[in-house]
């Protein structure tokens, strides 16, 4: 069973925080720069607006403080400009002015986009507070953003395994699919060009019937349409069962009694299954208060279906000495299903990989490892378990736990969580 990857979030190198200042004042430009530089910052002094641009452009700017007024190009001009540049949306920029307290251009310079506004003289402890505070909460949103970056690039590894596994399984039948309805097409061309033949005259009918061996055509034309019929259900099935992978779907919930879904599941089995084993039914009732019918009937044919095919794959066994065992029963607050069989067994060294999607032992055609990965998955939204007991040889029990009320269990819903699958 694969678990989920852990990340290793590596901060970034811890360096002393890089502050510009930008003042046409030299004085204040090296106050600020004092001050800055006793708090422990790199202060980089520029006198102007462009050359604030120019520096800011280089990169490495942690935090910027800088004056209203300027000649030439004024604070908010330049806050705007920094603004309109997407990857600096969130550069933090203190506004100094040496003017009276106004409201309306403490409203402007926060229309452009500063995040402090304070007015000289400049009391250096505040100054020092609003620095320090502006940078963590930038740090913090640097975090943030790393984060939901590890969680998209989590995301699409994941996608990217599944969409190679389906493009994979697609890809196959559908070739054959293609291939086959090429040769039918010329199948086609051949009978319909002899049917021309007969009806300008029997004769050249024969002839042409013979020269183009329509005798293998038609031979050949009903195996490969059954071929191609079988090609494209596994194509439906594979996108019927990657369907359970999307969320959202619509889906009834209701009281589901897990004994009800065996037997509708077994309705429809019973008979191929009992060509092959004993079937046991220890059906007790198994309510669920909250759970999907389709889904709960989809895992447990997929179960099944792996058991009558273990059976069949111990073909050493005479069919009337296998048994394939249907338990349902109530623990407690726990609904609990198992489904035993006689069968090959697991091997110690694939039980971890029983539950990944596309994961098979069996031939193409037979298997596409879709089975248990949905199992799994519907069981996880449910907020159960599943579990695995197999001896190699001798036969498989899959046992599953759900809570009878899925609205109150810990696990269920949890989005992009492991499934709770023990192999
Ligand atoms: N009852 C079982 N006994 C022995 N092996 C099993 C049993 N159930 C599952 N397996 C093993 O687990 C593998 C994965 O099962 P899963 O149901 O996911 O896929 P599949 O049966 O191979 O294909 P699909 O179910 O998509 O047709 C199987 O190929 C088989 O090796
Ligand atoms: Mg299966």
């Amino acid at each position: 069973m694969k678990g989920r990857y852990d990340f290793p979030l590596v901060s970034p190198p811890t360096r002393q925080a890089r502050v510009l200042v930008v003042d046409d004042d030299r004085a204040i430009l090296g106050l600020i720069s004092q001050y800055l530089a006793h708090e422990g910052y790199e202060a980089v002094a520029v006198d102007s607006g462009p050359a604030a641009l120019a520096r800011i452009d280089e990169g490495g700017i942690d935090l910027v403080i800088l004056d209203v007024r300027m000649p030439g190009m004024d604070g908010l001009e330049v806050c705007r400009r920094i603004r309109a540049q997407g990857h600096l949306s969130r550069l933090p920029v203190i506004f100094l002015t040496a003017d009276q307290h106004d409201e309306l251009k403490e409203a402007l310079s926060l229309e452009a986009g500063g995040n402090e506004y304070l007015l000289k003289p400049i009391s250096r402890r505040v100054l020092a507070l609003r620095v320090r505070n502006l940078l963590k909460l930038a740090n913090a949103d640097r975090e943030h953003q790393l984060m939901a970056q590890v969680a998209h690039a989590e995301k699409l590894a994941g996608i990217g395994q599944v969409a190679a596994g389906v493009a994979h399984e697609i890809n196959n039948p559908l070739s054959f699919i293609l291939s086959n309805v090429a040769s039918l097409r010329g199948y086609f061309a051949d009978v319909k060009s002899v049917l021309e033949a007969y009806h300008q005259s029997p004769e050249a009918g024969r002839a042409l019937e013979s020269e183009l061996r329509i005798d293998g055509v038609l031979a050949d034309i009903e195996p490969l349409l059954e071929e191609t019929m079988q090609g494209g259900e596994r194509v439906r099935r594979i996108v019927q069962e990657l369907k359970t992978f999307s969320r959202g779907e619509d889906e009834t919930i209701e009281e589901v009694d897990l004994a009800d879904v065996v037997r509708s599941t077994l309705l429809l089995t019973e008979r191929e299954l009992t060509a092959y084993a004993r079937l046991v039914k220890d059906l007790a009732p198994a309510q669920l208060e909250h759970a999907s019918r389709s889904r709960l009937h989809q895992v447990v044919l997929n179960l099944v279906v792996n058991a009558m095919q273990a059976v069949q794959a111990r073909t050493l066994q005479p069919p009337a000495r296998h048994t394939i065992t249907v338990c349902t029963r109530t623990e407690g607050h726990t609904a609990v299903l198992s489904i035993s069989d006689t069968g090959v067994g697991v091997p110690e060294s694939l039980r971890h990989r029983l539950f990944q999607p596309f994961f098979t032992t069996k031939p193409v055609g037979v298997g596409t490892g879709l089975g248990l990965a949905v199992c799994a998955l519907v069981v996880q939204r449910l907020g159960g378990t599943i579990d695995v007991d197999s001896t190699e040889g001798e036969g498989t029990t899959f046992t599953l736990r759900l809570p009878v009320d899925a609205r109150h269990a810990p696990e269920a819903q949890l989005p992009g969580a492991a499934p709770v699958a023990r192999a």
